[in-house]
């Protein structure tokens, strides 16, 4: 059993009671290096001096862990300093300075909670103030004055974390009756065979939300690119995968696997309830009513691909009207668009304002007794903005219209509650929101599966088959034909159990913060102007460099080690609505940090400043 996401990065093993805990002792020292490399510097309280800093690196050669390159900015520093959130270095000594007195421009903000990520950019500060503010949205609680280095937030953000969600422990993502009997076909008939597998490491308790803890939990993190630590910013492209889901992929092939439903043997019946368990997890992840409602499928696109080819044919006739918005991916819109070309009907779309939000007042012009359908995005892929979903499927239903809404962008920033939402139908893909990829769910209500016909035909959907007739099952079983990808839904399973015990709410919360301070370290680099500036965004932060294409940007950035994805996002009339063909996307997840933005923003400036070769 994989007990990796225990190893320290220096190859140290920490036991169980220490893995979740702060690493107080590194905190201390980079802390101290990096006081002791400014100008006057004084530790800070608590701290230790420089000297015993010294002492504690010298005595601990344990500790040693790969050093940046020669080259780097953080040449000398330890690798493992990208997980810890430190503010921009290049800019440090001058923003410490005027740390103080650029408080009190941001206080107002500061004190009526975290400013928007589109009133931030829609009023940027110069450089000094980035430091106040990331200082003290960080600490949500009442500080009087930030602390004039922001570093390191971690406690800032234990304390927002601790009180109510420390009592959330985490659970096994191994199935709770590994080792023994599979309960679906054999529940009374099949006595507990003899294995009895040990729970895996990160069964341990974990605490609510430490940015740490949880970059230890993805292996990938550690890897070097280029040279360069890993900084993964292309999120929205698809996301990295914990340990967790790794192993359980991993045991779902040494104890489980076997094609379901059918065969009636154990392993038949471990595969089974493994899958149906996953499914439950689904279920519970969107709240919806029942698990008859969750279809599994390859993703988002299979998702709206079988709602058009099912639900579409039956009801959508000449002069209907199916309404999307203009953010659309690509995913959901050609779908419709061949709907309607088959069928006669009208695409229309819904306009957004410059700020890439949904102009409800057009919107709502749009919805008349022809509307049959609306179908749009949570959030958008290209960038960020949040939709008002609620509104938005309140309005279609008041027209009767029924409305599909594509959750891929949302499911793994933000709770999904399909009940609340009440769409019709709700999509999303696994791999976005840390499970493998090939497999998605598409929520839809009872009734409504249960009126469309299926859209593919074969095994595994039917309940009898003659050369006259075929009789299908119900939903789900009616849209999964053929042998699904069942260890991935089993590693969506686990992906769920993942984000689940640390909480979207937290996860919610972290990465607001991260993308408000993300907003504000881009809007100090000349010459770039963020695309999608909405009020309400989630972790996407598109981008234009003035003089660069997008792919020279995307380049360079590689090279430094940093992912983002630059180019259309399978979106090419949203970034068309703003003048362009490509943009430059860096996107955010639960493990990116302070650190993350740091290099991006440092490599930006470098490229800007023509400090980088192409
Ligand atoms: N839909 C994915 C993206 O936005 C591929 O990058």
């Amino acid at each position: 059993m994989s007990t990796s996401n225990l190893d320290h990065p220096s190859g140290e093993s920490l036991d169980a009671a220490s893995t979740y805990l702060p690493d107080v002792e590194l905190l201390t020292r980079m802390a101290n290096e990096m006081f002791s490399a400014l100008p006057n510097a004084t530790p800070a309280a608590g701290v230790p001096s420089s000297a015993a800093a010294a002492s504690t690196v010298t005595s601990a050669p344990a500790l040693e862990v790969p050093s940046f390159p020669a080259d780097h900015p953080r040449a000398g520093s330890s690798v493992y300093a990208s997980a810890i959130p430190l503010p921009f270095e290049d800019e440090l000594n001058t923003l410490f300075s005027s740390a103080k007195e650029s408080y009190s421009a941001v206080s107002g903000i500061a004190q009526t909670g975290a400013p928007s990520a589109g009133a931030l950019a829609a009023a940027p500060l110069p450089a000094p103030e980035i430091s106040a503010l990331s200082a003290d949205h960080f600490n949500l609680a009442t500080s009087p004055i930030p602390s004039a280095i922001p570093l390191p937030f971690e406690e800032e953000l234990r304390a927002l974390f601790t009180p109510a969600q420390k009592a959330t422990l985490a659970h096994a993502a191994i199935p709770a009756n590994s080792g023994q009997a599979s309960s679906f076909y054999f529940l009374d008939s099949i006595a507990s065979p003899t294995a009895s597998t040990p729970l895996p490491a990160y069964a341990a308790a974990h605490p609510p939300f430490d940015v740490n803890a949880i970059r230890r939990d993805f292996p990938i993190l550690k890897e070097l690119v280029h040279g360069r630590p890993l900084i993964w910013l292309d999120n929205a492209a698809t996301t990295q995968k914990p340990q967790s889901v790794i192993d359980r992929l991993s045991y779902f092939y040494q104890h489980e696997n076997s094609n379901i439903h059918r065969a009636a043997h154990e392993l038949a019946a471990r595969a089974t309830d493994a899958y149906e368990d996953a499914r439950k997890k689904v279920r519970h992840f969107l709240n919806a009513p029942s698990v008859d409602e969750i279809v599994f499928v390859r993703g988002t696109t299979e998702g709206i691909n079988l709602v058009a080819q099912s639900w579409g044919r039956q009801h959508i006739n000449e002069g209907d009207e199916i309404v999307i918005s203009w953010l659309e991916h690509h995913a959901n819109i050609v779908p419709w668009q061949q709907l309607c070309t088959e069928k006669g009907a009208k695409l229309r779309i819904a306009p957004v304002d410059d700020h890439g939000q949904i102009v409800l007042d057009e919107y709502q012009k749009l919805l008349n007794s022809r509307t049959k359908l609306v179908a749009f995005s949570q959030v958008s892929n290209a960038l960020g903005t949040i939709t008002p979903a609620q509104q938005m499927i309140a309005m279609a239903h008041r027209v009767g219209a029924r409305v599909l809404l594509d959750g891929a962008q949302s499911v793994s920033h933000m709770r999904v509650d399909v009940q609340q939402l009440d769409c019709d139908w709700f999509v999303f893909s696994g791999h976005k929101v840390f499970a493998p990829t090939g497999i998605g769910a598409l929520f839809g209500k009872l009734e409504l599966l249960n009126s469309m016909p299926p859209w593919q035909g074969g095994g595994n959907m039917i309940q009898d088959v003659t050369f006259e007739k075929t009789i299908y099952h119900a939903a789900p079983a009616r849209f999964e034909a053929g042998t699904g990808n069942i260890a991935d839904a089993v590693g969506l399973g686990a992906a769920i159990d993942y984000v689940q015990r640390i909480g979207l709410e937290n996860i919610s919360r972290y990465e607001h913060q991260l993308l408000v301070y993300a907003t504000r370290g881009l809007s100090t680099i000349p010459g770039l102007r963020l695309i999608g500036t909405a009020a309400e965004k989630a972790g996407v932060l598109s981008f234009v460099l003035k003089g660069f294409s997008s792919e020279e940007v995307g380049a360079a950035l590689n090279r430094e080690g940093i992912a983002v994805r630059s180019g259309h996002h399978c979106a090419q009339p949203i970034l068309r609505r703003f003048g362009l063909e490509t943009t430059v996307r860096p996107s955010l997840a639960l493990y990116n940090t302070c650190a993350d933005v740091d290099f991006l923003v440092a490599a930006l400036r470098r490229i800007q400043s023509g400090r980088t070769s192409f």
